[in-house]
């Protein structure tokens, strides 16, 4: 026994060392992890588990011609639960999929599916194994296959740190959230040099695919870190507000009051509605600890969305910001509204949504890419999600944009209006162009009819009120009240009940 103990520890040892000293060393030069490392840098310490520790496409695995063929799989706990994981390690093959590497995939998603515990990849390869052919296609498909039908059942976190080519990308793109590190990742379905051989366009690796690229220009990434290890962090932190599973309850933290002083919910809104502000400071105002993790913060910045907690409990919040495009909404924040809004339905998360909104953004560009089709995914995904919805109206909501940022129709369980809220089919100045333009052409001082007009609109159609009287205002509130009256909310609907009609699924708009 002690000598097959030896050739078994022996054994062990040719697999941990993954491809070699100097492979390792170059990893390192390039500022990066090792796949082991980085596992350890995730979990708490000591937890991991490895699965299939010698599986080799050789029947002979002795040979260890690709020590554990270029990925580490397992389990672990994260701030005591328990969580699937794998990585792709660069130094066998460049973290390259073949059969067997996918196989180990494929058997660490099954199992997160089974025991429902949230998966995260960390990605560093590149691509299909070209000496595996069909074989390793084929191995994408089937992790493309698992990521789909666990998508909704257990939160899915891809990590991009290395340079992610071709398929290597794709099973990122299925799964919840994309994380990337400055300087380390790098995603694309075609590299550089093909780019130049077809298209004849020069980029280099990073402008095409970096971090940066995708968390502000193509949105593709969801979050963005300086560091592999601030990156962990932040995938910590982000699985707190999570469930393990869309049966499972999200974890309760003890409730902590905001940092921001009450009375300055009074001074955030500027007195000129024509004036941006930060939105942000109103979600800091009512949340706990004012602490809020904010999803995309980079892309299509006229729309805030993120996770926080209201008496310890997580909720999904998402918001217009008038900082930027004045709030409105366009092409890119409805795609990143609709998937965060159905991302917290499927994981049972309640949607908080602040509404300061002066319509869809107007122009050719817009029209022709489709802000219709695009704009109606966060129709869709408000009117589907059956979780706790609650509504705040802190000024302008007009048009089209105040049904689709969940009003009453699409079945917002409740929603509230601060006193500055302005509810109506458009803006005053746009309005009364419409329907006093006569008017005002005829007008003796029309400068001076036009502001009448517009006052008088302002005063009767502008406000709260007639929103309310009909009933789709549940109540006018004080600012200072806000975080009171939606805890209030999420209390009252946290045992809601409510169901869709029965059908294979629907057809989301894309
Ligand atoms: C086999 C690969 C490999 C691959 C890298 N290696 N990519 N082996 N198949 N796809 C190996 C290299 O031969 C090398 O082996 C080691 O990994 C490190 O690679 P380097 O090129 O030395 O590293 P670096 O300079 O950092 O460049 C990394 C890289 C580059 C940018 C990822 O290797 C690259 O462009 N690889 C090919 C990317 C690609 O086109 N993949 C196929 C995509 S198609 P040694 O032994 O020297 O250490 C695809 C189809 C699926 O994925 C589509 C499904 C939808």
């Amino acid at each position: 026994m002690h000598d097959k103990l030896e050739h078994l520890n022996n054994l062990r040892r040719l697999v941990e060392a993954g491809g070699g000293r100097k492979r390792i060393d170059k990893q390192h030069e390039a500022g990066k992890k090792t796949a082991r490392e980085r596992i350890e840098a995730l979990l708490d310490p000591g937890s991991f588990k490895e699965v299939d520790v010698f599986a080799a496409s050789d029947d002979d695995f002795t040979n260890m011609e690709n020590p554990g063929e270029g990925v580490v799989a397992g389990h672990g706990i994260i701030d005591g639960r328990k969580v699937y994981v794998y990585a792709q390690d660069f130094t066998v093959t460049g973290g390259s999929l073949g059969r067997v590497h996918a196989a180990k995939i494929c058997k660490v998603l099954d199992l997160a599916m089974k025991v429902g515990a949230p998966v995260i990849g960390l990605n560093d390869s590149g691509g299909a194994r070209i000496q595996e052919g069909v074989d390793a296609l084929n191995g994408y498909g089937e992790i493309f296959f698992r990521n789909t039908m666990a998508s909704g059942v257990i939160p899915q976190i891809s990590v991009i740190l290395g340079p992610c080519a071709g398929g290597a990308v794709y099973s990122p793109a299925l799964t919840d959230f994309i994380f990337m590190v400055s300087g380390v990742s790098q995603m694309f379905i075609t590299g550089p040099q093909v780019i130049k051989a077809v298209t004849g366009e020069k980029v280099d690796m990073e402008t095409l695919g970096g971090a940066a690229t995708h968390s502000k220009v193509s949105g593709v990434a969801h979050f963005i870190n300086s560091s592999e290890d601030d990156c962990m962090l932040t995938i910590r932190a982000l699985l707190s507000y999570l469930p393990s599973n869309n049966l499972d309850e999200a974890p309760v933290y003890a409730p902590v009051e905001p940092v921001t002083d009450k009375e300055t919910m009074l001074e955030i809104i500027p007195d000129d509605p024509n004036k941006s502000y930060d939105i942000r400071d109103i979600i800091c105002g009512v949340v706990d600890n004012s602490q809020f993790l904010e999803v995309h913060p980079y892309f299509a910045q006229n729309g805030v969305v993120g996770f926080a907690r209201l008496e310890g409990r997580p909720v999904g919040v998402v918001a217009n910001q008038p900082a930027a495009l004045a709030g409105s909404l366009d092409i890119n924040v409805s795609d990143k509204i609709a998937r965060f809004v159905r991302f917290c339905d499927a994981f049972n998360l309640p949607v908080v949504t602040f509404m300061d909104v002066p319509g869809f953004l107007p122009g050719v560009d817009q029209e022709y890419g489709g802000v219709i089709r695009h704009g109606a995914k966060i129709i869709y995904a408000y009117a589907e999600a059956t979780v706790p919805k609650i509504t705040i109206i802190v000024r302008k909501a007009y048009g089209g944009a105040y049904i689709a940022m969940c009003c009453s129709a699409l079945r917002a369980d409740a929603v509230y209006a601060w006193p500055s809220a302005e509810i109506a089919v458009m803006g005053p100045e746009g309005a009364v162009n419409i329907i006093n333009n006569k008017e005002i052409a005829q007008a003796e001082n029309p400068v001076e009819t036009r502001r009448k007009l517009v006052a008088d609109y302002r005063t009767r159609f502008a406000n709260p009120y007639i929103a309310c009287a009909r009933g789709y205002v549940t109540d006018v509130i004080d600012p200072r009240d806000t975080r009171a009256t939606i805890i209030d909310a999420l209390n009252n609907f946290s045992t809601k009940r409510e169901s869709r009609p029965r059908k294979k699924h629907g057809n989301i708009p894309c």
